[in-house]
Order: structure tokens, then C-alpha cells, then sequence
């Protein structure tokens, strides 16, 4: 790396701890305060050496006799230098940890908080390892040298308070102090510089290392299956491997560069001692003046480190915090609007398309965005049920995606109730729709948890309720603790058609005033995916049935529908009810028939009880 590079990279590092320092100035002061203290006694420390030296043991040797008095001077002296130093190191350390610590928690917070402020559009575009890795090892990358700055600030200080007070004794002296200190100071400086580009390589491979990790536990069942351990334990070991690499280089040249650094200081106190004598001899300072000073010499050298240890942090630092930055400054959320839709109100929402066209972002800038969906038009009126059908790829889970607003339309709207969705505060927003994803997510938690989402005014009464509509309350109630039950991460303990109509028993839960459902019990028995639906439609306890809108394949669903849309590349080709576009819509035949025949198929070469540890037996699923 340039050396201009590398100043660039100490001058951002400097603006790196300056935020810092804003952010957290009093515990800051504080550390800086303990650590000015303990260079202060450092010098101290010094002169009191050399005065012990110079005015108790050389005239006691000269004498043959110590003097009680001056002995027990001295000895109080070191002593209450000693106990302001202690004090000084517990200030710093306490400091130093404290704001290290409260900046990583601050600014974990401030990451996680932006990744759910960013719309889906950005998830896509960022791996998950490289998100897990910004909210860890960068963070903490960016604050490492919060732990040495006070007390590199606090060795500057002393620094200078060395010079004044090597001025003060001996003009020649002085001289050696000036030469040695700007000495270590570069020395240092030059350390950091060369460490610069090796530290950013070791931040940005472990990253990787990381991100290669996650994908291969993600996909453990892929790796597995398709026999690829061997291929994905080489690519993990060959990035691991130049991870290794790296951070030898880095220690390569701290084992070069540590050894001068302490050798430095050695040098200045022999530097000290030729001088010295030579001034003794000349009658210009005292044994005490020599002694202290060279004393002064060998303390400081370790204290000095300090800075080293800052700059060589630096590249890091920045590296790190160019990574959390670009979290910090994406742009692209979806500002809600201010109109509340009445939550009072029970009663089924209307959704409607008008001409919708939407394409997602492309991957990388340069290249052309195509267009995913044009056209499209269509309503969902209250408390009706409307199937959305059509090949795969069609464009069916962007239209559900735009309906509870996860996505915008490029141009033509998406209303509920007549109010555009951008219009919607995020609360009426989250209290009239819910999606019913293709792919379900379960947390690590209880089955209660999962359900309720620590939404308010959800009890076990409503969770149960929910669980029945989602005819998920058999084995929920079948399972060891019911709903305190944990689910395993992902619902991993859970077969697929479990792990659906918990998700979809967690919509129910909030009482929707419209429900989306993309594709949400397709691995579900048919006849529960019908029963569901036909309960959604017509509630048991007589309240008001939600508008629903159902992404499905199989006929008997379908059948179900006041309406059906048929989109195919993204465009609504035809509508109607199923009956009518089975006669009219030979491309709706075609796949509805097609789809029913490879699920009797599947149905005849395999079972359909895939029980799991925790089903009762008794419990149906087909997993997909
Ligand atoms: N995140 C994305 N980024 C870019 N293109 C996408 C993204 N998601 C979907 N697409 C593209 O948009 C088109 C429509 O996808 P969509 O997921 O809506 O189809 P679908 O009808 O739900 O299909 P399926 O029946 O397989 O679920 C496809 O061509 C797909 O490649
Ligand atoms: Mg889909």
C-alpha cells in the first residue's frame, strides 16, 4: 500500500476515535484524567528514585550510616506515588472498558436497528455472514483502539512533561530526551503504517472465513446430501488458511518491531549515562539529577507502547468502520405516511391494484433492472377470497409482497380501503395486513412466542383460538409443554406443515382485516389446506372473516375462491372463477391439471406421516 494511503488511513483513523470521543466524552475524561495521573507520578516516580539515590544511599555508603528521617521520607514518598498511580491505572482501565464496551453496544444496536429499517431490497443484495460480521467483528474492529487511546493520550502528555522537566535540570540532558522521543514517536508511526494494509486484509478475511462458515451450517442439509463435505471443508480451510497467513504477517512484523521499540528507550538511558557523566564531571548537574533521569528513561519506555498500540489499531478501526458506515448510510427505507385506517373497525379491508409495474433493483448498479410485474390490475373486495395463480416465476409472490407493502410499486399503487399504502402509518399498516410467507421463519423460542410476537392484547385464549383457525391446535397441544414448548432455531423440531400453520396461526393471532397467504399450506394435507381456508372464509365464532388473498395450485383451494387471477411473466392474462377459466384458459388447465397430477404421484410414493419427535402420531404432514 502507498504511504499516502496510509497517512489517509492514520487521518480517518484519528476521525474514527474523534466520533468517539464526542460520543462518549465525560467517561473519556475520565480515563484520560487517570492515565495524565499515572504519567504524572511516572516522572514523579523518577525524581523521587533519584533523590533516594542521590540523598539517602551515596551518602550513607559515603558515611557507613542511613538517617532514620530521610529513609522514612522516602519510603512515604514512593509510597504515595505508588497508591496515585494505582489510582491512575484503575481510572484509565475503568474508563477505557467502560467506553470500549458502551460504543460496541451502542453501534450493535445502531446495525441491527438499520437492518430491519432497510428494505427487503437491500437484505437481498447482503449475505447474511457479511451482516453477522457487521454487527459483530466489525463493530468491534471499529472501537478497538478505544482501549489504548487514554492511555496513549495520557503517555503524550507525560511525554512532554518528561522534556519540560529534563529542561528544567540540564539543557544537555534535554537534548537526549528530544532526540530519543520523536525517535520512538516515528518509529511508531512507521510500525502502524506498515501494519495498515496487513491488519485491513486480516479484518476483511475473517469476514469471509466467516461468511463461508455460515453458509455452509445454512446448508448443512444441502452439504450433506450432495456429498460436498470434503469440497466445502477445502474451501473453508483455503480461506481460513489465508486468514492464517495474514495474521502471521501481522505478527512478523510486530516480532520485528517490538524488539526496537523496547531497545529504543535502552539506548536513551545509555545515551543519558555518557552525557551524564561528562555533565557531572563538569560539576553542572548532581548524582540525584543523573540518577532521576535516567531512571526517567527506563519507565517510560513501556508507557510509550501505548501509541504504538493505538496506531497500529488504526486499520483496522477504519476498516471496521467503513463496513459498519455503509450499514449506517444505506439508504432506500420506506418512509411510512401519517394516515391511521380506523383500527376500530372489524370489518373485511378492500385491497386493490391499479396498473402496478414493479422490477427489482438489479444485483449490481450498471446493469438493467427488468421488469417484473406490469399492469396488473385487480381487487380484492371485503371479506372475499381471491386465488392468485400461475407458472412459477409469474410474479405471484412480488404481488404479495407489494399487497402488505414490502416492496413499492415503480409506478400505478396498491390501495386498502382507497388509501394508498404509502400513506399508511407503519402501526395500521401492521394491524390490517398479514403476509403468510412461501418460505416460513420460526424463531428460537416458544410456540407462544412465535405466535404472539409480544404483541399486545394477544393471550393464550387468542393463541389457541388462532392455533384452531390454523388447524394447528392438535399438535400444538400434542407437543411435551404445549405452548411453552421451545421450537428448536428455525423450528427445526418441527416438520414443514407444522412449522406453516404455525406461521400462519401467527398472522390469525393479530386478527388481519386482510390476509395473504403465498403458497402458505402447500405442505399441508390437502384436505387441512381446504379445511383451513374454508375456516378463514367462515369463522366458527360467527366474527368477521378477513379478505384473503391465496397464492395456491391445488384445484380444490382454488375452488374455494370468489375469484380467481391468472398472471403469467407477471401479467394478469386472465380472471374469473376457477370453473369458468378451466373451459376458457387453456394455459390454467394446463397447470392446475398438471400440478394435481404430480401431487397424486407424490401421494403414491410417499407416506404422508413424516412424524417427528414431537408429533403425537397422529398428526398428518407432507413435507414438499
Ligand atoms: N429478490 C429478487 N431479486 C431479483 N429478482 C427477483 C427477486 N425475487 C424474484 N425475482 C424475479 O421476479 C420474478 C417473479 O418472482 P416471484 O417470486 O414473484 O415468482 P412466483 O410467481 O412467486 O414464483 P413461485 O411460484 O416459484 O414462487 C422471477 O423472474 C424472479 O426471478
Ligand atoms: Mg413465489
Amino acid at each position: 500500500m502507498a504511504s499516502g494511503t496510509s497517512r489517509d488511513v492514520v487521518g480517518r483513523g484519528l476521525r474514527v476515535l474523534g466520533r468517539a470521543i464526542r460520543e462518549q466524552p465525560r467517561i473519556f475524561a475520565v480515563a484520560v484524567s487517570g492515565s495524565v495521573l499515572f504519567g504524572l507520578m511516572v516522572i514523579a516516580s523518577a525524581y523521587v528514585v533519584g533523590a533516594v539515590i542521590g540523598k539517602v544511599v551515596v551518602p550513607a555508603v559515603a558515611r557507613g550510616s542511613v538517617t532514620d528521617g530521610a529513609l522514612a521520607l522516602a519510603a512515604a514518598a514512593l509510597f504515595g506515588i505508588s497508591v496515585l498511580r494505582v489510582v491512575g491505572i484503575f481510572g484509565r482501565r475503568l474508563g477505557a472498558g467502560y467506553m470500549q464496551y458502551r460504543l460496541q453496544a451502542t453501534y450493535r444496536r445502531r446495525v441491527t436497528r438499520r437492518y430491519l429499517d432497510l428494505p427487503l431490497a437491500w437484505h437481498h443484495r447482503n449475505a447474511t455472514g457479511t451482516l453477522l460480521s457487521n454487527a459483530n467483528s466489525d463493530v468491534e474492529a471499529a472501537w478497538y483502539p478505544i482501549a489504548p487511546l487514554p492511555f496513549a493520550v495520557g503517555t503524550l502528555v507525560m511525554l512532554v512533561g518528561a522534556v519540560v522537566s529534563l529542561f528544567l535540570t540540564d539543557w544537555a540532558l534535554a537534548l537526549v530526551g528530544l532526540a530519543v522521543f520523536p525517535a520512538l514517536f516515528a518509529l511508531n508511526v512507521v510500525y502502524s503504517r506498515r501494519m495498515a494494509p496487513r491488519q485491513a486484509r486480516a479484518q476483511r478475511l475473517r469476514a469471509e472465513v466467516s461468511g463461508i462458515a455460515h453458509e455452509s451450517f445454512d446448508g448443512a442439509l444441502v452439504v450433506k446430501t450432495m456429498g460436498r463435505e470434503a469440497q466445502e471443508t477445502a474451501r473453508f480451510a483455503a480461506r481460513a488458511g489465508d486468514l492464517r497467513d495474514a495474521l502471521i504477517s501481522v505478527g512478523k512484523l510486530r516480532g520485528v518491531f517490538d524488539p526496537m521499540l523496547e531497545t529504543l528507550p535502552s539506548l536513551g538511558t545509555l545515551a543519558v549515562l555518557v552525557v551524564g557523566a561528562v555533565r557531572l564531571r563538569q560539576g553542572a548537574i548532581t548524582v540525584t539529577e543523573l540518577v532521576s533521569v535516567a531512571f526517567l528513561f527506563t519507565v517510560l519506555a513501556f508507557p510509550v507502547r501505548a501509541i504504538g498500540w493505538v496506531l497500529a489499531e488504526l486499520p483496522r478501526s477504519v476498516a471496521g468502520w467503513d463496513r459498519v458506515r455503509r450499514v449506517l448510510d444505506a439508504t432506500g427505507e420506506m418512509p411510512y405516511g401519517e394516515v391511521a385506517l380506523d383500527p376500530a373497525t372489524p370489518a373485511p379491508a378492500t385491497l386493490a391494484f391499479h396498473d402496478v409495474h414493479f422490477g427489482y433493483e438489479p444485483a449490481e448498479a450498471h446493469l438493467p433492472g427488468t421488469e417484473v410485474l406490469g399492469e396488473v390490475t385487480f381487487t380484492v373486495p371485503a371479506g372475499k377470497t381471491v386465488a392468485l395463480v400461475g407458472p412459477t416465476g409469474a410474479g405471484k409472490s412480488t404481488i404479495a409482497s407489494l399487497a402488505v407493502r414490502l416492496v413499492d410499486p415503480r409506478t400505478g399503487t396498491v390501495t386498502l380501503d382507497g388509501v394508498d399504502v404509502r400513506e399508511l402509518t407503519a402501526a395500521s399498516l401492521a394491524s390490517t395486513v398479514a403476509l403468510v410467507a412461501q418460505v416460513p421463519f420460526v424463531f428460537d423460542d416458544t410456540v407462544r412466542a412465535n405466535i404472539t410476537l409480544d404483541r399486545p392484547g394477544i393471550g393464550d385464549e387468542e393463541v389457541w383460538a388462532a392455533l384452531r383457525l390454523a388447524e394447528a391446535d392438535g399438535f400444538v397441544a400434542a407437543l411435551p409443554e404445549g405452548l411453552d414448548t421451545m421450537v428448536g432455531e428455525r423450528g427445526t423440531s418441527l416438520s414443514g406443515g407444522q412449522r406453516q400453520r404455525l406461521t400462519l396461526a401467527r398472522a390469525l393471532a393479530g386478527r388481519p382485516r386482510l390476509l395473504v397467504l403465498d403458497d402458505a399450506t402447500s405442505a399441508v394435507d390437502p384436505r387441512v389446506e381446504a379445511a383451513i381456508l374454508a375456516g378463514l372464509r367462515a369463522p366458527a365464532d360467527g366474527g368477521a372473516p378477513a379478505s384473503i388473498l391465496v397464492v395456491a395450485y391445488r384445484r380444490a383451494t382454488i375452488a374455494l375462491a370468489d375469484e380467481v387471477i391468472y398472471v403469467e411473466h407477471g401479467r394478469v392474462v386472465a380472471r374469473g372463477t376457477h370453473t369458468d377459466l378451466l373451459a376458457t384458459v387453456p394455459g390454467y388447465a394446463d397447470l392446475v391439471t398438471a400440478y394435481e397430477q404430480a401431487e397424486q404421484e407424490r401421494e403414491q410414493t410417499r407416506t404422508y406421516d413424516e412424524v417427528t419427535p414431537l408429533t403425537s402420531g397422529l398428526e398428518v404432514e407432507v413435507d414438499r
